[in-house]
């Protein structure tokens, strides 16, 4: 016999085989059905499609299409991978609204279901309950899989109060090293060693203490709030990040229960509560993703309406397009661009931390600069590796010198279609920018990396108006005949 529960799940099943494994059926998810009234089991299942394959994907993309139509948002993926962390700071239930369906927030999911948590999708929700989760061991290769891993330091020092967590991976752009969230921690009395690879850290007598970064880290400023969430006292972090995201968890945190308030400017004050409890929250919605779109929009032309956003966070990318060919209108939730002809050079633009312009815009900016007329001068100011879309681009014919951290680029008329390579998520989404205005056929490899951040993004930008199909390595039918109608 099954319970109401059971008949719940059974129809999240079905609805989920129906509609969201058909369209994008490439990971793995956890399923839940109730035996005998009580006893969960967990099923996990992958359907054998095309994305599913383990070969590598590429979009094969013909350029030339403008982009028409509107796009709808979800939930920030680099919000969301925090408030899942956060999701373990109570044995209620925590729920997340409007979120995508990416690899990096399934495996994120994962790690704290190894933790004993449990954490499914029903619909575009994301429900977790981490009562059951204990103090085990992180897997290594799910640590490397993402930067975010690391972020569940903070939450699991602060629940059980001792945690060892291997050294996170992530995109491959630059070294990462975690001291800044290190030697925070030490401020608050936490006790750390090295051991294989892996953090080994006391926090049972960790208290609140001040602490000043030397730089506003994104990750280290998520880590100290949740660790500081429930300790004796008062934490005081200056020089902290002041990105939405950060806004964020200090939100959900305080739907919890918690004491916390300054994000958003470079001081928060963390004053430790005894106990936190469950809540449902919104998180704000992507503009990593609202700006890429914007970007595209630019680079192709069209009439584009980017819906359910917060445009006032991408006002560095709008004092980018300024004064050029391109109209951009926003209301409090929307942003419509429309754009003609070709730009002309952007001013000079410099990655730097939250409000000014984002490095996880830059490659795609690039790919706008590579088609402007005129030279434009970009400079990496975040992380020490991120112009590996630059040689892709050069193999698209775009003309781009890289002198240390500053890239000048003299934007060419046309660009060609050709064969590249998506070395990470945002130069991935950068190359199918670029091919969408490319002359011909243009070949992305890898794009499977997009997925990390990007819901969809073929299917979006093809109900967009643009020539992209994706297509798993094994695929026999030769490109001529892929966009034969
Ligand atoms: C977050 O990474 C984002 N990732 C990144 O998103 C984003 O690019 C970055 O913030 C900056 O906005 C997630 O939220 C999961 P940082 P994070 O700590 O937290 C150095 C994307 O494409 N640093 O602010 O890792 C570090 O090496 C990505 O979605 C130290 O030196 O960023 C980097 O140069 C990629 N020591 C700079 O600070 C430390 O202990 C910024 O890092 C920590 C960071």
């Amino acid at each position: 016999m099954k319970n109401e529960k059971s008949r719940d799940y059974r129809a999240l099943y079905r609805s989920k085989i129906n509609k969201k494994y058909i369209k994008n059926p490439y990971q793995i998810r956890m399923n839940v059905v109730m035996i005998n009234n009580k006893t969960p089991l967990f099923i996990y299942i992958i359907y054998p499609t095309a994305r599913s394959c383990l070969h590598m994907h590429k979009y094969i993309i013909k350029g030339g299409n403008r982009l028409r139509g509107s796009v709808r948002l979800k939930a920030a993926k680099n919000s969301v991978l925090a408030l899942i962390a956060a999701s373990v700071l109570t044995e209620d239930d925590v729920v997340l609204k409007n979120c995508p369906d990416l690899t990096d927030i399934a495996n994120k999911l994962k790690i704290i279901n190894g933790l004993g948590a449990k954490a499914l999708y029903n619909g575009e929700d994301i429900f977790i309950n981490a009562k059951n989760a204990l103090n085990t061991n992180i897997s290594k290769k799910l640590a490397e899989s993402l930067r975010s891993s690391f972020v569940l330091l903070g939450p699991m020092l602060s629940r059980f109060k001792r945690a060892r967590i291997y050294l996170p991976g992530g995109c491959a752009i630059g070294e990462r090293p975690v001291d800044i969230h290190l030697s925070a921690l030490r401020s608050l009395n936490v006790k750390i060693a090295e051991n294989q690879n892996a953090i080994v850290c006391d926090a049972s007598e960790m208290r609140g203490g001040d602490i000043v970064f030397g730089f506003p880290s994104v990750g280290a400023t998520q880590n100290i709030m949740m660790a500081a969430v429930c300790a004796d006292g008062t934490t005081r972090i200056s020089n902290a990040a002041k990105e939405p995201e950060i806004t964020d968890l200090q939100n959900l945190l305080n739907a919890m229960g918690a004491d916390v308030s300054g994000a958003g400017t470079s001081v928060i004050t963390v004053k430790g509560v005894k106990k936190l409890s469950g809540a449902a929250y919104a998180p704000v919605p992507d503009r990593i993703v609202a700006g890429t779109l914007v970007i595209a929009a630019a680079v192709c032309g069209g009439e584009l309406t980017v819906q359910n956003c917060r445009p006032y966070q991408l006002a560095a990318l709008f004092g980018a397009l300024k004064n050029n060919y391109c109209d951009i209108e926003c209301g409090s939730d929307y942003i419509k661009i429309k754009s003609g002809g070709r730009l002309g050079a952007l001013p000079d633009i410099a990655t730097d931390p939250y409000p000014s312009f984002p490095t996880d815009l830059q490659p795609q900016i690039t790919a706008l600069a590579a088609v402007c007329d005129g030279v434009t001068r970009i400079t990496e100011r975040i992380f020490e590796n991120r112009f590996n879309h630059a040689v892709e681009l050069e193999k698209m014919g775009a003309k781009i010198y890289i002198d240390g951290r500053t890239a000048l680029i003299r934007g060419v008329d046309r660009l060609r279609g050709a064969e590249v390579t998506a070395h990470d998520l945002r130069c991935g989404a950068a190359l199918a920018v670029a091919a969408l205005k490319a002359d011909g056929i243009s070949v992305v490899n890898y794009a499977e990396r997009i997925d990390r951040g990007y819901e969809n993004f073929e299917e979006t930008l093809r109900e967009l108006g643009a020539d992209i199909v994706r297509v798993a390595e094994c695929s026999r039918k030769p490109l001529r005949k892929i966009f034969d109608k």
